[in-house]
């Protein structure tokens, strides 16, 4: 077992050993004493009627106390007040002691601590005694000198940034509830961790210290509002994660880090930034010679908290410093390994992110179609599709998504399934935004994925949509099919829709593979998928598997992919056309058939459109007949 810390305050008496003790103790989230308490009843007698104690007196005391410095070293460790104003004193503290003790000298001047003395009341403590106090003193030689008569602010922090002697491994910027699982992650894993929050006036208010008192578990812990201590709490090369909103704000951190970083520290910034920004802050940092991450984290509150999949970006000498931590907070895959691995350089991992939530974004969208049809067309109520859902999930259909989806099924306030008070208009943060712009840029389909993100918009225009359904006054008809058999349609529809929304995803990794010259090997992408994160399911370990044969082959050229698809396409058009016709609207689920019945056709529309190109513009064509690099204009005006 090794010995908990035990900080001794000593000084003068008035110098402020309790009021900064306690202060001390409650942000170190440990037990106070102070060793007034300790003295037997003789010894306090003698000092209120003003007889100083002799070292005769005191030898039972500090012998005591050493006693209990033990007991405590072997707990939670402990802040202790003590004038152990002589060395000799001191001796006998640390006489006992299993583990080397934190001194903390409060060093102060005596016509200070007269007046403060002079103010203060219902001590046993007289004020005549002071003089004898400053004559007995013996200064020490070593532990830490704190300047006492600094107003009480300053004293902390001048003993926070110096009294960890055992600097922490890790530091953590913002405790939001991401930060904060993050952090219990962390230490959990036994790092010790520094974590700051910034103080703003009546909204962020003593945060981090706050969160280090809830923290009863551990003492690996310490929190900070004043960035310079925190800094300097850090072993160096340090290593500082920062979990605050994507955009301004990480930028603002940075900022404000950046005269306080050294050469070869590393920073991480764990949200969900673009990709492109991630690129910059690099650059920015690497120039002063501080390697920079952009790790994609996902799996929510509950992910973080107990082992996230994590995507981090950047260079591999980053990695290097920052991976042992990064995988030793992840989640596992079947294999025990964690669900975190060197994704590429820049801004691959937060690139690989924004896809991950693209692929969310769809999946979740397609699981909201399904439930709309099955409760609104098939006469089935939330309990009852729960079940099917679950059928689904023991037959090798199953999805953290699918998980949470039943639970949500099943939740009722009241009579009422809490769902249906649910308004149905999405938010978004932009992740599922800048994929389709990212597939938009590098000239690839996202058809699933930017579908899901317009049925969010889309569903944001609730009171239009109101307005129009009573202008049309469409009728929601159910589904013609015999309710089993549909189920078991919609069950194949689903898993082909999954395959596909995931081929579109990984299609558009392996394009910003290629012309980013990020090198992303897409089994390990797919394995650290596998567990931690919001797209995990039986469908990602088969993925991850696939691609192990083949890094480069696209996931619907995969002989076992042709082998579902073909087998499943039929129940996705049956499903589709079903719909339509019950007036359903499943715009992932029919963009899913589109994109299929598109990639799968030698021959597309696409002639029409390069002829009418040429036609209004001379944009030219080419020719199925003739070499691909002849380019042709037709006047084609046939009168
Ligand atoms: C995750 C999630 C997480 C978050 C997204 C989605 O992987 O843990 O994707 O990152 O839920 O920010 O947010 P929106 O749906 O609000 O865009």
């Amino acid at each position: 077992m090794v010995p908990s810390i035990i900080h001794i305050i000593f000084g003068v008496a008035g110098s402020g050993k309790t009021t900064i003790g306690k202060l001390l103790a409650k942000e170190l989230n440990i037990p106070f004493y102070d060793a007034d308490d300790f003295h037997p009843e003789a010894n306090i007698l003698k000092m209120s009627n003003s007889i100083p104690l002799e070292d005769i007196d005191r030898m039972p005391w500090l012998e005591k106390l050493a006693e209990n410095i033990t007991n405590w070293q072997k707990g939670k460790g402990a802040v202790l007040a003590c004038s152990a104003l002589k060395q000799k004193y001191r001796d006998i503290l640390q006489s006992g002691s299993i583990s080397k003790i934190n001194w903390i000298f409060l060093d102060t001047d005596e016509r200070i601590i007269q007046k403060r003395l002079e103010t203060r009341e219902g001590h046993f403590f007289r004020k005549e005694l002071i003089s004898t106090q400053f004559e007995t003193l013996e200064k020490p030689k070593s532990g830490i000198f704190i300047d006492a008569t600094q107003e009480l602010e300053q004293v902390m922090s001048q003993i926070k940034s110096q009294l960890i002697t055992k600097k922490s491994q890790l530091g953590l910027i913002g405790l939001g509830v991401m930060g904060k699982s993050l952090s219990k992650n962390i230490v959990s894993k036994g790092f010790g961790l520094s974590v700051y929050n910034r103080h703003v006036e009546n909204q962020e208010v003593d945060v981090a210290k706050t969160f280090v008192e809830e923290f009863e578990e551990n003492t690996n812990v310490i929190g900070f509002d004043d960035l310079s201590s925190f800094m300097n709490s850090l072993e160096q090369p340090r290593t500082i994660v920062i979990m605050v909103h994507a955009g301004k704000a990480i930028d603002e951190v940075i900022e404000s880090i950046l005269p306080l970083l050294a050469k070869g520290d590393c920073v991480i910034d764990g949200g969900n930034s673009h990709f492109k920004k991630t690129i910059e802050r690099e650059q920015l940092l690497l120039k002063q010679g501080v390697g920079f991450l952009g790790v994609g984290i996902s799996g929510g509150e509950e992910g973080a908290l107990k082992g996230p999949s994590i995507m981090p970006g950047g260079t591999k000498e980053a990695y290097l410093r920052a991976g042992v931590f990064l995988e030793a907070i992840a989640a596992k895959d079947k294999k025990d390994k964690p669900c975190c691995a060197y994704i590429g350089p820049q801004g691959a991992g937060h690139f690989v992110k924004m896809i991950h939530n693209g692929i969310e974004y769809a999946e979740m969208q397609t699981l909201a179609e399904i439930y709309h049809l099955l409760r609104y067309h098939c006469n089935q109520d939330p309990i009852q599709i729960s079940t099917i859902f679950d059928s689904w999930r023991r037959n090798k259909k199953d999805s953290f998504l699918l998980e949470i989806t039943i639970d949500i099924l099943r939740k009722k306030e009241g009579d009422v399934f809490l769902i249906d008070k649910v308004l149905d208009k999405a938010g978004q943060k932009g992740t599922g935004g800048w994929s389709t712009i990212a597939a938009l840029e590098l000239g690839v389909p996202l058809n699933t994925i930017s579908e899901a993100v317009m049925a969010r918009n889309l569903s944001g225009l609730k009171s239009r949509r109101v307005e129009t359904s009573l202008l049309y006054n469409i009728e929601k008809t159910p589904v013609k099919e015999e309710i089993n058999t549909f189920i078991d349609i919609l069950e194949d529809a689903f898993l082909v829709t999954n395959i596909i929304n995931h081929a579109i995803g990984f299609d558009v990794i392996a394009k910003a593979s290629d012309e980013y010259k990020w090198d992303l090997r897409m089994s390990e992408i797919a394995r650290i998928w596998t567990n931690g994160c919001i797209i995990r399911s039986n469908l990602m370990e088969e993925i991850s598997e696939l691609f192990i044969e083949n890094n480069n082959t696209p996931l619907l050229l995969f002989p076992q992919i042709v082998k579902s698809l073909s087998r499943g396409v039929p129940a996705l058009k049956k499903v589709i056309s079903s719909a339509v016709i019950a007036n359903c609207a499943m715009p992932v689920m029919s963009s899913a058939i589109n994109y299929f019945l598109t990639h799968s056709s030698a021959q597309s529309s696409a002639n029409i459109i390069q002829a009418q190109r040429d036609y209004f513009g001379a944009h030219t064509y080419q020719r199925v007949d003739r070499e691909i690099t002849e380019f042709f204009h037709t006047n084609w005006k046939t009168q």
